[in-house]
């Protein structure tokens, strides 16, 4: 396997990534019980930091795993990111809740584990930014709290999958009733009459960080921004659809299972959303 370069910290020991070992009694890897960020690092810097440390810190309350220090954590990510010398950068946190003998309930006493590292980016979206992704439906299989970012992704894992297999970038996934939630590692917006719809933040979706700051910026370039549910159906009836995540950032979206939406090319809103974003990133390297 040729992986891009990187380094980890383990619990606050840095290492190279393939010298990482985590125990087999990790709860994090028997039972999923953990959660984890990424973050975006642009010309070294972190994007977004704050407001991924707070998601994380609600994320930890959420799921009732204590004793971890955020303050203590960010630094041990900083450090990692100085240390490699990292530019355009990913970096990914999880915090499980520690290791123990194997029983559901959660055990006395385990400290949490920590794993970070940062690795090298490329991204992988740019070349499909011009002329627009395609992306397919696919039934929300996952659970009822997916406002908590934690590791528990064979819903998602499962709808990617799908959506790799019909030669798509993502999957738009549904519920039992057809309302669409967000995409397996990205939130989406829709365009309807000019004004940006993105789905009510609640249970069945993560508060993506992107999406928010899309939010602000989107008052900021004066475009309308509104909340609503939107049905699998009512896909037909949108101008323009684009992802958002801190890896796909703002990709336009022109094909959903195979058909265009609205005129099948990159439209203007997300021709602006995605330039008002990139200079937000360019001010925020200068
Ligand atoms: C299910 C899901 N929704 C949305 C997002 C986008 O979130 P963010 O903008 O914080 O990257 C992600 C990111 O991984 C995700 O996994």
């Amino acid at each position: 396997m040729n992986l891009p370069r990187s380094l980890a910290c383990l619990n606050g020991q840095s290492m190279p990534l393939e010298d990482v070992k985590i125990p087999a009694l990790d709860r994090g890897f028997l039972f999923g019980d953990a959660v984890y960020e990424v973050l975006r690092l642009y010309r070294g810097k972190a994007w977004l930091l704050e407001e991924h440390w707070q998601r994380l810190g609600r994320s930890l309350q959420a799921i009732g795993i204590r004793g971890i220090d955020l303050e203590v954590t960010k630094r041990r990510l900083l450090d990692t990111i100085a240390a490699g010398g990292f530019q355009e950068a990913l970096a990914y946190l999880q915090i499980t809740r520690g290791v123990a003998p194997r029983s559901h309930r959660f055990p006395a006493d385990t400290r949490p584990l920590e794993f970070l590292y940062v690795q090298d980016y490329t991204d992988a979206y740019s070349a499909l930014r011009g002329d627009g992704a395609s992306v397919i439906t696919h039934p929300d299989l996952r659970w009822h709290r997916c406002d908590i970012k934690s590791t528990n992704l064979l819903g998602n894992v499962l709808a990617i999958q799908a959506a790799a297999e019909a030669g798509c970038v993502e999957a738009l996934l549904y519920a039992a009733d057809g309302t669409l939630t967000e995409a397996t590692h990205s939130s989406f917006f829709a365009v309807i009459e000019s004004t940006l719809v993105a789905t009510p933040q609640g249970s069945a979706i993560l508060p993506g960080i992107t999406r928010g700051f899309l939010e602000r910026l989107a008052s900021r370039v004066g475009v309308p921004f509104r909340e609503q549910h939107l049905k699998r159906h009512q896909l037909t009836e949108v101008s323009e659809l684009f992802l958002s995540g801190t890896g796909a950032e703002v990709l336009p979206v022109v094909r959903v299972d195979g058909k265009p939406v609205g005129s099948g090319l990159v439209g203007p809103v997300s021709l602006r959303m995605w330039d008002a974003y990139r200079q937000a990133v360019a001010e925020f390297i200068r």
